[in-house]
């Protein structure tokens, strides 16, 4: 049920909750690992909300700021250059008033839509962090994430929180699909008050959001009752990440769901042009993951290992999986490459050390080749490393 927006930030919500963690869990090491790239970063909180919730719960203006300033104080890069820029439509004045101790904070009275091109002008070479998080879909624009990864920046990361069942509704109103199955719907966190109808105009729009119109043939299989709408939602949401996957190469999948066993409430989506920051996704996700299982199950213990869905991944599921995906690589490529890529084909089911140790027990087994470099010790033993760093190499292919 859609709810007035205003109600938003008087108490943070579980969802709200579980979104700032796996934004901080996230940001903390990817803050530290960026200033040694050794030029500047620009972060730009794109619907920045109030700062801070009534019930006196920091916000992600305030979550952000706090990472970033114990990070300047910890690291070891010189003169480490950060800026952060909080743009939101409604709160600017809240925003000021929250973010007081914080002065080097910008604030953008406006709309993301309106503004990010100008604040992304003077950043060539910049580090960009983009955090997406509006209250609907209506200002995400594929055309405008197509134009950032074609911007002159030394990296571009987005971490966009997609509603993708308000996505499906919309998109039923739209083409004129009525759905039975009002649970859908029924517990969507709704704070978007818009509501298409279904026009020409309404089509436009929402190809625009989607980057093209294959969302269309979905929802026509759900009219004809061929899928359910949480297959409809899987669907749009898998086509979405392919369509962003056109313009940045690692696009990680995170359904997100507030209490376990129930069907996700919406999206987080990681987008980067770089293997090592879809790495370093996969690997904090899954070091939080116990920490956001608290927040999902409200404390209750589970004694099986789950993936970002609540499915349980067992070893095997992973062993099966690693044989299936690197199984098509005849000629040698990068471990690393390979595994970012590995994630973003099944999402971020285990942590890439997971992965790692069935490489290497296929190793011994002699169905993968490992070719490392330098490939000797310094007591001239064979290296045995799995790891991309530090001028080391690792590049790995099928045996059979
Ligand atoms: C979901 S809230 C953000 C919550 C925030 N990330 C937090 O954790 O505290 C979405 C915010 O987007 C703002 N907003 C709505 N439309 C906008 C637009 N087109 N551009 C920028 N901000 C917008 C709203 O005022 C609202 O504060």
């Amino acid at each position: 049920m859609a709810k007035k927006n205003n109600d938003f930030f008087v108490k943070k919500k579980e969802w709200s909750m579980v979104k700032d963690e796996l934004l901080g869990c996230y940001f903390k090491p990817y803050v530290s690992k960026i200033l040694h790239t050794y030029r500047p970063l620009v972060y730009v909180d794109c619907f920045a909300g109030k700062g801070k919730f009534e019930d006196g719960n920091n916000g992600s203006p305030l979550i952000a700021l706090k990472i970033i300033s114990e990070c300047l104080e910890t690291t070891t890069v010189k003169n480490p250059r950060i800026e952060t820029i909080f743009i939101d439509l409604n709160y600017a004045e809240d925003l000021k008033k929250n973010l007081s101790s914080f002065p080097e904070a910008n604030i953008i009275s406006g709309k993301y839509e309106d503004n990010i091109k100008t604040v992304l002008k003077d950043k060539k070479n910049w580090n960009v962090f983009l955090y997406i998080d509006p209250y609907g879909i209506k200002a995400l624009q594929c055309s405008l994430f197509d134009s950032f990864s074609k911007g002159s920046f030394n990296s571009i990361e987005m971490l966009i929180n997609l509603n993708s069942f308000g996505f499906i509704r919309e998109a039923c109103h739209a083409l004129g699909a009525s759905f039975d199955d009002k649970s859908l719907f029924a517990d969507l966190i709704e704070y978007d008050s818009t509501k298409l109808d279904a026009s020409e105009k309404s089509i436009n729009e929402l190809n625009e959001i989607a980057g093209g119109d294959y969302w269309q043939e979905i929802i026509e299989l759900y009219k004809d009752g061929e899928i359910d709408g949480y297959e409809a939602e899987s669907q749009f949401a898998k086509k979405y990440c392919e369509r962003l996957n056109q313009s940045y190469s690692y696009v990680l999948n995170m359904p997100l769901r507030i209490k376990k066993g129930q069907r996700p409430k919406y999206r987080l989506i990681h987008t980067t042009n770089h293997r090592d920051g879809c790495l370093l996704m996969v690997d904090n996700i899954c070091n939080r993951w116990e920490a956001l299982q608290e927040i999902q199950t409200g404390g209750q213990i589970s004694f099986f290992e789950e993936d970002c869905n609540n499915e349980i991944v067992n070893k095997e599921e992973i062993k099966c999986k690693t044989q299936e995906f690197f199984s098509q690589f005849s000629d040698y490529v990068s471990l690393y490459d390979s595994l970012a890529m590995f994630f973003v084909n099944y999402g971020p089911i285990c942590s890439t050390g997971d992965v790692k140790k069935v490489i290497k027990e296929f190793e011994s087994k002699k169905m993968i080749m490992i070719h490392r470099n330098p490939s000797l010790t310094s007591k001239g033993k064979p290296t045995t490393f799995m790891s991309e760093e530090k001028g080391q190499t690792v590049l790995v292919r099928w045996a059979e």
